[in-house]
């Protein structure tokens, strides 16, 4: 049964990191979900996971204005806090970090993390300064709730690969979960951006995990040359009418280094646009060796 006080709200990086430190005192495990709002169940299921592995979950809702740029949505991200709130109390979310800007940067603001090397390919070519603007926030999100566990999602696969790497690099005291895809039934990948989409917009969105099942099918039949598996994305989302498309590729999936041949560790990965809407999807089609593909 949700406890209609939870979860509790602070806006005070101080306050949220003193009640994270008390409760560590105590003893209880810290789970740290760090989203933007506008949650689906894709969020949820982070939530779902860190309630799972966790005695405490935090979620932070903070739309980081230093990871989009000048051209890109900040200004119309969705913001849809009460609703947010109530999915949180629903899964029974303890606390919510909800900062404003000027509390996360503060007047002559200045210091950021560059990003490391894997953040350099796909999405750090295309949205110059995102990475840095996400490994800057996320790391002082780390600072203002020092959790045990953070949980992020597969659907940012790169932005979990820099997470994951900048944790290792600085010696971060945090284990950076990484969870599944949540799609709608019908395939598409759940976003908070598919709420821009008009019904026909939907329909071609849906060629993104189309052409990526139709790539698992082709290597599941054999096929390792990536030229061939890129060629057939490209002719997926372009026959259903997607009107751009950034990157659909065949990738190492700890480098994300573009690959000819498939033989372990690869990952395809999409972003496509659809009007005005981006959207990302990927799909691991060999695990590193020793690793399995959660799905
Ligand atoms: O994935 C997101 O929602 C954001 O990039 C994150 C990790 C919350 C940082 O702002």
């Amino acid at each position: 049964m949700p406890n209609s006080s939870l979860p509790h709200l602070i806006e005070s990086p101080q306050e949220m990191r003193e009640m994270v430190e008390a409760r560590r005192r105590a003893g209880a495990r810290i789970g740290l979900v760090p989203t933007m709002g506008a949650l689906h169940k894709g969020h949820l299921s982070l939530a779902k996971a860190s309630r799972q592995a966790c005695d405490v979950t935090v979620a932070t809702i903070f739309v980081n204005p230093t990871q989009f740029g000048p051209q890109e949505d900040y200004s119309r991200y969705p913001r849809t806090l009460q609703a947010d709130l109530d999915l949180l109390r629903s899964e029974q979310v303890d606390f919510v970090f909800c900062p404003s800007k000027d509390a996360m940067y503060l007047p002559g603001f200045s210091t950021y993390v560059e990003p490391p090397s894997v953040a350099n390919s796909l999405e750090g070519m295309i949205r110059p300064g995102h990475f840095r603007g996400v490994c800057t926030v996320v790391l002082k999100l780390f600072t203002s709730a020092p959790a045990d566990i953070a949980f992020f999602g597969q659907k940012d696969f790169q932005q979990a690969l820099v997470i994951q790497q900048m944790s290792r690099d600085l010696g971060l005291p945090i284990t950076i979960e990484v969870c599944p895809i949540v799609r709608d039934p019908d395939g598409l990948a759940l976003s908070s951006r598919n709420r821009y989409l008009s019904t026909e917009e939907r329909r071609k969105a849906l060629s993104i995990s189309g052409a990526l099942h139709e790539v698992r099918e082709l290597v599941a039949a054999g096929h390792r040359d990536a030229r061939v598996l890129r060629t057939a994305m490209q002719k997926a989302l372009l026959g259903a009418g997607i009107d751009s498309i950034d990157y659909a590729t065949i990738a190492d999936c700890e480098t994300l280094q573009e690959l000819d041949q498939i033989q372990d560790a690869a990952v395809a990965l999409i972003a496509a646009r659809v009007g005005t809407t981006r959207l990302i999807d990927n799909e691991v089609l060999a695990p590193p060796s020793g690793a399995t593909v959660r799905d």
